[in-house]
């Protein structure tokens, strides 16, 4: 199967390479994650239009933490139309659903983590809507949550994050964000709630990786 799988189709690159894994201090939800064998390599050997970083095939240590806060605290999503911004492998989007949220988008811009977000929301069994698309420059979607996990990690990125969560906050959406106090954090703007210590994909090391509300939204 391995050897026959054609590497221009993510969807079946993944199922057959991306063994599905528990997510670690997470055990309600299991993610394809990309393991030794898995040669993301030949993925990105066969994509002329530029492969990216393949963030979706793995954990990151802001939707660790964001996540196991929604599912040990339902009431913050229970009922509300949530958004998951930069949903990567939809770690947090399909936590927000199984913690009880009426609807929930996973807003992605990479093709490859929209075919991985939607085999791993199918998986799980999450009613999950998937978005190819960039949200950031426009206005607030109708949405009552805002949820990012790790989107600081770019200066660039995390300015337009900014700027999109002010936004937000100004329409009465309340924002919380799960990170690990990366360089790009805006972190004057936020409210710490709560701290976890998680290990990122492959490392036996933990650390501190915080969920905050973001311009004082009014979240417990
Ligand atoms: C470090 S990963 C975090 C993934 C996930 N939130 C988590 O915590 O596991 C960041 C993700 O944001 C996505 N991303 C970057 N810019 C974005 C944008 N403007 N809109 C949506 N997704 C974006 C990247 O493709 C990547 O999958």
């Amino acid at each position: 199967m391995i050897g026959t799988v054609p590497p221009a189709d993510p969807t079946a690159f993944i199922r057959a390479r991306l063994p599905v894994l528990p997510v670690p201090a997470i055990p309600e939800i299991r993610l394809h994650k990309a393991i030794p064998t898995s040669r993301l390599a030949t993925l990105a050997d066969a994509d002329e239009a530029g492969f990216g970083t393949p963030y979706w095939a793995y954990y990151w240590a802001g939707g660790l933490a964001l996540a196991r806060h929604v599912l040990d605290r339902p009431a913050l999503v229970a009922g509300r139309r949530v958004l998951d911004l930069g949903a990567g492998s939809g770690l947090v989007a399909i936590a927000a659903a199984r913690a009880g949220a009426a609807s929930v988008i996973a807003a992605e811009v990479d093709r490859y983590a929209i075919a991985a977000l939607r085999l791993n929301v199918a998986h799980n069994d999450a009613r999950v809507v998937v978005a190819h698309q960039d949200l950031t420059p426009g206005a607030p979607p109708p949405v009552d949550l805002v949820l990012v996990g790790d989107l600081f990690y770019e200066q660039a990125l995390a300015e337009r994050v900014t700027a999109f969560l002010e936004r937000c906050r100004a329409a009465g959406i309340d924002v919380l964000i799960g990170d690990p106090w990366r360089a790009w954090l805006p972190a004057a703007r936020l409210r710490m709630l709560a701290s976890y210590d998680v290990a990122e994909t492959d490392s036996d090391v933990t650390r501190p990786s915080a969920v905050f509300a973001f311009d004082d939204a009014a979240l417990g």
